[in-house]
């Protein structure tokens, strides 16, 4: 029997084949540490709506609230002191949450779904499929109109646009009826010159 050098260190293989498939099956394992920490923090497809032609489901709703309410407790607002918190959902299945983030120039603060919009994003996610901004006042807070904008460039007419406060959901709206006859990128991809 010879004993040959491989990627296991002095073992014996038989072949090279052999050598190549047990490296193989040792590098489909999952390793300590970093992939650990990545496997946990991506669950795998089984608990996620990848379906990007059905309505979000109600579970998966509740999730963007929690999400929501849980990023509204970070806002930095100490000017207007009204915290909001949004979460988005990609096509993914993946929720991504923002809060407001307000600066002493007043001009330069950030909106919670801006916030949410870049999180989505740096994700690689490419479309919303439902958003939803919570927020305490005495009308359900909807998104201004400028990030209205903003979610339009990535999220479908017919897209849930949630509301909520702390305790229920306050307005269900869809971005078309909060955004009718909008402009989009289809109005540049079709320009006359
Ligand atoms: N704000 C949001 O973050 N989202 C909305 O949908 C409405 C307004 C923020 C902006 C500012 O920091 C504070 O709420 C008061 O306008």
């Amino acid at each position: 029997r010879r004993t040959r050098s491989c990627r296991f260190g002095r073992i014996f293989h038989a072949t090279a084949a052999s050598c190549a498939a047990a490296v193989a099956s040792r590098d489909r394992r999952p390793r300590r540490g970093l992939d650990a920490a990545r496997i946990q923090r991506n669950p795998g497809p089984s608990n996620r709506n990848t379906n990007v032609n059905a309505a979000p489901t109600p579970a998966v709703m509740q999730q963007l609230l929690d999400a929501a309410r849980r990023a509204r407790a970070q806002a930095y607002a100490p000017y207007s002191k009204f915290s909001v918190g949004a979460a988005l959902l990609d096509e993914h299945g993946r929720v991504h949450a923002g809060c407001n983030i307000e600066n002493a120039a007043y001009p330069q603060g950030l909106c919670a779904e801006a916030s949410a919009l870049a999180h989505l994003v740096l994700a690689g996610g490419k479309r919303v499929l439902a958003a939803v901004t919570v927020g305490q006042a005495a009308q359900p807070v909807t998104p201004c109109g400028g990030c209205r904008q903003k979610l339009r460039e990535f999220a479908a007419d017919d897209a849930p646009v949630w509301s909520a406060d702390l305790h229920m959901i306050t307005a269900r709206h869809t971005l078309g009826a909060l955004l009718p006859a909008s402009f989009g990128p289809q109005h540049l991809a079709a320009g006359i010159p």
